[in-house]
């Protein structure tokens, strides 16, 4: 708030979930500026996710049957009673690290006793929300709202699991595409009725409209559609591809909304596709190197409609270097969903980094649902 007093900043955009959960925008507020964001009420939709679970209840949204503990003998006790598969979370914030999908009881006894028995996420997972496995398929439906409204834009896809074919742990996403087939634009409105505005209905109940990104994780399955989790921001990296698509003025657009009168028509979006492979350090998401020098960003931006996304880097001695498990994340657009994924792997085949991976297996799914419908 200092900052951005000294600094007169016009609009505050806060990225991540942290400040949103700590109540960046209420301080915000109380000091004038405006900021697109949720308020640290609104932002506990992402940061707890029982809370997140109460509020779907009351505002009617589909989700998983659940139940939540606190306590390990009582969460191993339902386990055993319930059987396998199974979903633990804990309940606060974990980078993305925080949900184990569980196929065996002993795995979900086990996520239980790491969680309320051994503190592995700290306070985040003092409390656990165990909930039913949902079949399916996974999209992202991201609503920029401004308390009243939920606009959904177009859909994307993110990719969780560490390595190809959704294997290894989940990570905060290892690439993403916009739009995703599972979720075509002709639906997106029906889609925001179910999942987006029956929560801003009930946050404004609740005193506190929700201004910001409302994301919906969401799993299509044989019931329809089902929230997995709300993030309260841009998800990264869907933001990457979307934002590549959108054209017009993005600040307009979020000064509106945190003005709390939403101007869709500063923005639309290009019909192209586009997609993000992230490249990140061995080892994320458990523990990395840092400090990996990085080459070949001129030659890969060079091709045409390529933007490389910056998470985890900085410059130290004149040179970029990797400062984060997630690092780069090179996006391309494309005429097709194929042609945008081949630019994108050309891009990042120019680029250098030592101790480096990154999936290569993006809009792989995507790809074949088009394949399927022709
Ligand atoms: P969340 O942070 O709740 O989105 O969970 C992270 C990831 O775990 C999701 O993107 C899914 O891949 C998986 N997941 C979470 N909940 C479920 C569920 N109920 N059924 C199946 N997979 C789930
Ligand atoms: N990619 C999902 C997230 O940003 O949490």
């Amino acid at each position: 708030m200092d900052f951005a007093k000294k600094n007169r900043i016009d609009l505050v955009v806060p990225g991540p979930e942290l400040p949103l959960t700590l109540g960046i925008c209420d301080k915000m507020k109380e000091a004038g500026i405006d900021c697109f964001g949720p308020d640290a009420y609104c932002a506990q939709l992402e940061g707890s996710k029982s809370f997140a679970k109460d509020v779907m209840a009351a505002a009617g949204v589909p989700t998983a049957a659940c139940r939540v503990f606190d306590d390990l003998d009582k969460a191993s006790g339902y386990v055993r009673q319930k059987g396998a598969p199974l979903v633990v979370k804990a309940d606060g914030l974990a980078s993305g690290k925080g949900v184990v999908v569980a196929q065996s009881v002993e795995e979900a006894l086990a996520a239980c006793e790491d969680m309320l028995g051994k503190g592995k996420f700290g306070a985040a997972g003092s409390r656990v929300v165990i909930e039913e496995m949902l079949p399916g398929e996974e999209v992202s439906l991201l609503c920029v709202c401004d308390g009243e409204e939920a606009w959904p834009l177009p859909s994307a896809q993110d990719h969780k699991a560490v390595f190809d074919g959704d294997n290894g742990p989940n990570t905060g996403g290892m690439g993403a595409y916009s739009p995703a087939p599972l979720l075509p634009d002709e639906n997106l409105t029906e889609m925001a009725a179910k999942v987006a505005e029956p929560i801003l209905r009930e946050m404004k109940k609740r005193g506190h409209p929700f201004v910001g990104v409302l994301y919906a994780g969401l799993m299509i399955g044989p019931e329809g559609a089902k929230v997995l989790e709300y993030n309260a921001r841009f998800g990264d990296p869907e933001c990457q591809p979307l934002l590549m698509r959108l054209e017009g003025d993005l600040a307009a657009l979020l000064k509106s909304c945190a003005q709390g009168r939403m101007d869709k028509n500063s923005v639309s979006f290009d019909k192209r596709s586009a997609l993000g492979v992230v490249l990140a350090a061995e080892g994320y998401p458990g523990s990395y190197p840092k400090g990996m020098e990085i080459s070949g960003l001129e030659q890969a931006e060079a091709l045409d409609g390529v933007k490389v996304f910056h998470g985890g880097t900085k410059a130290e001695n004149g040179k970029l270097v990797s400062s984060g498990g997630r690092v780069l994340c090179v996006t391309a657009l494309g005429d097709t969903l194929g042609e945008a994924r081949k630019q994108a792997y050309a891009a990042l085949g120019k680029i250098e980094m030592p101790q480096s991976f990154n999936r290569t297996d993006i809009g792989g799914k995507g790809i074949a649902r088009l394949a399927r419908r022709q």
